[in-house]
């Protein structure tokens, strides 16, 4: 088992390994010192199987738990159930003292964490990623959200759980494509910050080496995050291949997983930037046939105007320039800045 801290506003843990969560009651208990409420808000599906294992554990070290579940899909993170969940907690007579505990994939991990965050102005939260997605990026760095009907993630806070728990046990049971979805995210994270974890990903096979793998890319988030909480500067560039990746989950009304549009992005940005001379052209092929190994897409026919105006409409475009991230070469990203109509002949190369 592997614990890294990351330092911040609010100081958290994170744990790496297998079976850790047979343990997460005695975990949780050793740092509050006290037992309390603990209201597990997790995904329906997750909760089937892997629920009475956490319950039981959480139960054996003398907390009482409460479950709120929701439906697997991205449509539960909204302000419909926002409201259900908050009557639940103050219907349970849910205190400051108590706390959340998200167990499941990004969705209900940004949720959670966005109740946690706001009920009586902020509560304890616990995260349990079960996606690999999850495990590697969404858990850590401390985004949370909710969706609104005009699109993803528009209402959120920063908001840190004061202890993560990534436990690969839960990895066995996620499907073909969603575990890919999540190797496109550590792809990502080679691509524009370690040649060496490129350079793993390229040689082993993924299973053999898994924890190794969540744990170097946690380490590479968590060196971005305390470096830049707050998305200023060198956190941006974990959003490479992200600005062509949203647009086209707008454009397929979210039926391509998040880790495969960002494949996409990634391939589409990078060929672009390769044409250009700002990345080399081996470096381009490279991070393809990456991105193929794992079954990923590298490049789709929604038509490129649809693309287009979904990127316009992005939260994170202010005024006339657009700041994206390019890899100049394997292991090396940077922060590109274009005035719009630049960055659409850009994009159409
Ligand atoms: N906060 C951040 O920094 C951040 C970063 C990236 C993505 N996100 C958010 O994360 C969400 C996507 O998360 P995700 O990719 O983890 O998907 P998800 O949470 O939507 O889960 C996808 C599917 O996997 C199932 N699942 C989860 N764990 C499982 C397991 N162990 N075994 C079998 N099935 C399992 C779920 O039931 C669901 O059907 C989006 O809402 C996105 O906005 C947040
Ligand atoms: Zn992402």
């Amino acid at each position: 088992m592997r614990k890294f801290n990351i330092k911040g506003k609010e100081p958290y843990e994170v744990f790496v390994g297998e079976k850790i969560i047979f343990e997460i009651g005695e975990l949780i208990k050793q740092r509050l010192n006290f037992c309390c409420k603990v209201v597990l808000v997790c995904d329906e599906l997750v909760f089937k199987i892997y629920g009475d294992i956490v319950k039981k554990s959480l139960e054996e070290a003398g907390f009482l738990v409460l479950i709120f579940s929701l439906k697997g899909e991205e449509k539960s993170k909204n302000f419909e159930n926002l409201t259900r969940v908050y009557s639940f907690l103050f219907k349970n007579n849910v205190k400051r003292k108590d706390l959340i505990l998200a167990l499941g994939g990004g969705m209900v991990g940004d949720f959670a964490g966005f109740c946690a965050a706001t009920y009586l102005r902020g509560i304890k939260f616990v995260n349990i990623p079960t996606t690999l997605l999850a495990q590697v990026d969404s858990s850590i760095g401390g985004k949370t959200a909710v969706n609104l009907k005009f699109g993803k993630n528009l209402v959120g806070v920063i908001k840190s759980p004061f202890l993560v728990v990534c436990d690969v046990f839960f990895l066995k049971t996620l499907s073909f494509r969603m575990f890919n979805a999540g190797v496109s995210e550590i792809i990502k994270m080679a691509a524009i910050f370690s040649k060496e974890l490129f350079k793993i990903l390229v040689k082993e096979k993924i299973s053999n080496v898994l924890e190794d793998v969540i744990a170097k890319s946690i380490e590479i988030k968590k060196d971005v995050v305390e470096k830049d909480e707050f998305e200023k500067n060198v956190r941006m560039k974990l959003n490479f291949g992200h600005t062509v990746g949203h647009a086209l989950e707008k454009a397929l009304n979210f039926e391509i997983h998040h880790g495969e549009a960002v494949a996409v992005g990634m391939c589409f940005i990078t060929k672009q930037s390769s044409k250009l001379g700002i990345t080399n052209f081996k470096s381009y092929l490279k991070l393809k046939a990456l991105l193929e190994k794992y079954s990923l897409p590298v490049e789709t026919d929604v038509n490129f105007n649809l693309i287009f105006e979904n990127i316009m409409a992005d939260k994170k475009i202010f005024g006339d320039e657009i700041n994206f991230c390019v890899m100049k070469k394997i292991g090396e990203g940077e922060i590109m800045s274009l005035p719009i109509l630049k960055f659409k002949d850009f994009l159409k190369g």
